[in-house]
């Protein structure tokens, strides 16, 4: 699938689900919930900095231990992420690197093999925190 086509299809779900409940705007267009800095506290941050990740659920994926319920949590965390802009570094690369772990995360939750590679590529944290996150 192609980025922009996950991004459409991303972009589509989220107006499907946000509807027009508390929304005066007649705007289709799909808006995080979540800031970045959000997911990255849900799924992404340790809280104890000596289990290096451990107790996270990117970290459970990491180790291959993730529950269904971790795969689809962070199906929704990385389709955030897609949705959000970046406050530093150029929007063509972040739609490239946030696309491709939304992509990543929702083959791991279909149990697609290949997955679990496409991940461990797209989750690459020190390739998108040079790039875009803020100092
Ligand atoms: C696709 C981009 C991307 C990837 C991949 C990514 N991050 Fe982040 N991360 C961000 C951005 C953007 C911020 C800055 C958010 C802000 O403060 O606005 C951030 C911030 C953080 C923070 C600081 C949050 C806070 O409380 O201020 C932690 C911790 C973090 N990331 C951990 C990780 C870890 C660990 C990984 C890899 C397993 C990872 N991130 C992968 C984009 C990413």
């Amino acid at each position: 699938m192609s980025p922009l086509r996950i991004l459409v299809t991303a972009a589509f779900g989220a107006a499907v689900l946000t509807g027009s409940s508390g929304c005066s705007s007649t705007s289709t267009s799909a808006k995080a919930t979540k800031t970045s800095e959000e997911v990255m506290e849900a799924g992404f941050k340790g809280k104890d900095p000596a289990l290096k990740g451990a107790d996270t659920v990117a970290g459970r994926i990491r180790a291959g231990t993730a529950t269904d319920a971790d795969l689809k949590l962070m199906v929704e965390l990385t389709r955030q992420l897609a949705l959000n802009k970046p406050s530093k570094g150029d929007l063509a690369s972040w739609t490239a690197k946030t696309a491709a772990l939304h992509a990543a995360a929702k083959d791991l939750a279909a149990h697609k093999p290949g997955a679990a590679d496409l991940w461990k590529e797209a989750v690459n944290c020190k390739a998108c925190h040079s790039m875009h996150k803020p100092d």
